[in-house]
């Protein structure tokens, strides 16, 4: 069996663990849901459930892999050797298989639209509903780009821990931070920023509703990577000394930093041009996103390349570092579980991902018909996945961190060994014990009925 390795460096790790959480959810699903939530009123309840929340679930899933230095199940099996807490690791690398089949393909779509702008192509002027949907249902050319994005992914994670996934969380989190300044710079000078501003700054309290809170539970969890075993899979590889406290809070500053930003280049772009509709749901970014480029940059159509090259790149970059996380979820699990090597163990995963996700690229054209409860196999994934896994996941984690282990063996693991300070430890523990699984609950029982 091949040895473990560590990560070489403290910024190595949490740039890597960034990478996991900043992905499609910071730069698409969050905009989606502030302009569904009304605007500046979801951002405020979404930041204080990452801080009394996200943060604090994080630091559980930290220490269990930090412990144990595992991959996921057996963390969960070495912890509670002979229990049931173990079907919590199952499922979590379960999850992330199914997370990342899906994942791969809607990454595919951004590769596609990058190709689409810097060739100029998406600038022509063009019905991009039709655009959008003329691809998607295509047999073979998302399953193409959905493959190539899988590549890429197989070929970091295939060079392993440090030279991998370390090394290129490194390269694209600066350039993905690089390309979010040139886009917010570029949208505050387009002329709807002020308007675009307001939405994003002015909370109107009136719009507040239970369903807004429970949104911004489920976006937290859902950005953070919370309950998949990825980021547990990571801490395994988390040095002793690492401050996991630190490094959960800086995750999460990092993670909140770029969805907040994401939301400053989206709006002010979206309220330029009139009788673009900021509710516009998924399509948000695949189709109203372009017509906005179109019609913003339409007397300088160079500036309209760039501006939607850069975005497009960003939202690759950021797909990248997260489905590299989802990828080594499971590779770890089958490398260390089945004794192979790591380019084997890779190679199996990628290519039975890859298998579901040619089902799911199909879903949305040749086997459309194919429905259960009317949900299609890319609905249904993403369905049983995020909505009734991952809510299940988060509860068991707070219960095993907070019910199950050893207060000692918390306390010690998240200080070091008593070498470090933490001073918020008793409000952890008692967020861990009641706040944090009654919260995802209410967010379990009002997503399902
Ligand atoms: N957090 C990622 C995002 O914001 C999604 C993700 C979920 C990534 C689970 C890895 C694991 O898009």
């Amino acid at each position: 069996m091949e040895t473990r390795h560590n990560f070489g460096s403290k910024i190595g790790a949490v740039l890597a663990a960034a990478g996991s959480a900043v992905g499609l959810g910071n730069v698409w699903r969050f905009p989606t849901e502030v302009g569904n939530n009304g605007g500046a009123a979801f951002i405020m309840v979404y930041l204080l459930c990452i801080l009394v929340i996200g943060i604090p679930v994080m630091m559980s899933e930290f220490l269990i892999g930090r412990h144990t230095h595992a991959n996921t199940i057996t963390a969960f099996s070495k912890l509670a050797p002979g229990k049931w807490w173990r079907i919590e690791g199952v499922a979590g690398v379960f999850v992330a298989f199914m997370i990342l089949s899906y994942y791969i393909i809607v990454s595919g779509w951004t590769l596609y639209y990058l190709i689409q702008s810097v060739s100029g192509r998406l600038m022509a002027d063009r019905d991009y509903n039709a655009v959008f949907d003329t691809y998607v249902s295509d047999p073979w050319l998302p399953v193409l780009t959905g493959a190539s994005f899988m590549f890429l992914t197989h070929f970091i994670i295939a060079r392993g821990v440090q030279s991998g996934i370390e090394r290129f969380s490194k390269l694209m989190m600066p350039m993905l931070l690089f390309i979010i300044g040139i886009l917010v710079v570029c949208s505050f000078g387009m002329p709807g920023s002020k308007e675009g501003l307001r939405f994003l700054l002015k909370p109107d309290l009136a719009k507040l509703t239970g369903s807004v809170v429970l949104s911004a539970v489920g976006q937290a969890f859902y950005s953070l990577s919370l309950a998949m075993g990825c980021l547990c899979t990571y801490a395994s590889y988390f040095r002793p000394d690492t401050n996991l406290p630190k490094t959960a809070a800086g995750v999460s500053i990092i993670d909140t930093m770029v969805a907040v930003l994401s939301g400053f280049i989206i709006f002010p772009a979206v309220f330029s041009v009139e009788a673009v509709d900021v509710t516009a749901g998924p399509g948000l970014v695949f189709k109203t996103l372009p017509s906005v480029f179109n019609i913003a940059f339409g007397h300088l159509p160079w500036l309209g390349y760039a501006f939607s090259g850069f975005f497009y790149m960003l939202l690759l970059l950021a797909a990248l570092t997260s489905a590299m996380s989802l990828h080594e979820s499971v590779t770890a699990y089958v490398l260390e579980a089945f004794h192979m090597s790591r380019r084997k163990a890779a190679a199996a995963v990628s290519f039975s991902c890859m298998t579901l996700g040619v089902a799911c690229s199909l879903s949305f054209g040749p086997w459309s018909h194919l429905t259960l409860f009317g949900l299609n196999i890319f609905e249904l994934f993403d369905f049983v996945s995020s909505k009734i896994i991952l809510p299940l996941g988060g509860i068991v984690i707070c219960l095993f961190t907070g019910w199950y282990l050893d207060r000692s063996l918390v306390e010690s693991e998240l200080t070091n060994g008593g070498k470090l300070r933490f001073r918020l430890f008793r409000l952890y523990y008692f967020i861990i014990r009641f706040v944090a699984p009654l919260a995802i609950a209410a967010v379990f029982v009002h997503e399902l009925f």
